[in-house]
């Protein structure tokens, strides 16, 4: 009887052990069913976007109507944070809190990323581009694809680039209409070294101030004049600390949409894919609405009646050319030849 038991332990043990190396050896010799590209999409990805200006600007909308597409894209699962008018960033600190992952999306003035690479300066040589078309040509064509290349090396990664629209200039001394006007006058700018030297060869005096701290700088009188979007100028009430403005249309201001190379890669590739299938959908509209809603404001500032306004004819308009000569020969050495090269193309090419 003692030897049936032993027998028949060794023989329930020999099934258990087979049953459990059989098991092991068939969970090893198929393949799990990991889609690499699936990885990471049962994990919620929160992305803070830091931007300075109101939200009824065109960048404000854009960056909300970004958010919720987003959110309907990925049924929720990322899930991105609008922080507007600088609640968290002024414009140049941005860089770095993207750099350390504070912050996930940014969308800068072009003008802003000038102090990272000069190379952006192209961007904003006075009166380079002549109409709407010409700078979606930029931004869509080859200057465009350079920049975004120019700015992989400070790891950044170049998204879109988004519309808001020409410049005007603003001040309460005098108006503006041919280049000896603004002679003396203190403005301010954004941190780009062409439109420093823009203004210094109108003999006028520059100061770098963030967007936020405008309305002040112009309420005490520490400058005279600034030059803006007539979104912005309106959004940020600067029209009810200026008398004067002229449509000068000198410069255009855009935005280039950051996102950190690094956190980018980490985002399963679904979710880059709905990410970069929104901000498809926002920029078009952007190009569609972000003219109409300067002139919207444009209507609002003339109802005040707070600001004469001067529009630029096309003879003062080559007047104040003439006087930019400077700048395109200086910067057209910083900038280098293969950007420059473009623009000269770009400018042939419009009629
Ligand atoms: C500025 O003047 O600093 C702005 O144009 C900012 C912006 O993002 O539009």
């Amino acid at each position: 009887m003692r030897g049936l038991i032993t027998i028949f332990s060794f023989l329930l043990i020999g099934v258990l052990t087979a049953f459990y190396i059989g098991f092991g050896l068939q969970e090893s010799r198929e393949p799990r069913a990991i889609d690499m590209e699936l990885e990471g999409l049962n994990e919620k990805y929160l992305l803070r976007f830091s931007h300075v200006v109101a939200e009824n600007t065109p960048k404000g909308i854009a960056a909300s109507m970004f958010a919720q597409l987003v959110r309907e894209k990925t049924d929720g699962w990322v899930e991105v944070q609008v922080f507007p008018n600088a609640i968290l960033y002024e414009a140049q600190d941005e860089f770095d809190a993207l750099m350390s992952n504070d912050i996930h999306i940014i969308a800068p003035a072009l003008s802003e990323v000038t102090v990272l690479d000069p190379r952006w300066l192209v961007m904003d040589l006075p009166y380079v581009f002549q109409d709407e078309q010409m700078v979606e040509t930029a931004f869509n064509g080859k200057i465009g694809e350079l920049l975004f290349e120019s700015i992989e090396e400070y790891g950044l990664h170049g998204i879109a680039y988004w519309d808001n629209s020409f410049k005007q200039f603003t001040n309460n001394v005098r108006p503006v209409v041919v280049p000896e006007d603004i002679e003396g006058l203190t403005v301010r700018v954004m941190p780009s070294d062409a439109l420093i030297d823009t203004y210094r060869a109108l003999g006028a005096w520059t100061r770098l101030f963030p967007f936020n701290e405008v309305y002040d700088v112009l309420s005490t009188g520490i400058i005279d004049g600034t030059e803006n979007t007539l979104s912005n100028i309106y959004s940020k009430g600067f029209y009810r600390q200026q008398k004067y403005m002229t449509l000068s249309n000198h410069n255009y201001l855009g935005y280039a949409v950051f996102m950190n190379r690094d956190y980018w890669d980490s985002i399963p590739v679904d979710y880059q894919n709905s990410i970069i299938e929104a901000m498809d959908e926002v920029t078009l509209w952007l190009r569609d609405h972000s003219k109409v809603i300067n002139e919207e404001m444009l209507n609002r500032i003339k109802n005040s009646g707070q600001v004469e306004i001067h529009y630029q004819t096309e003879a003062e308009r080559s007047l104040w050319k003439q006087s930019f000569k400077p700048i395109y020969e200086k910067y057209g050495r910083i900038i280098g030849e293969e950007l420059m090269k473009e623009v000269i193309k770009l400018q042939e090419a419009t009629p």
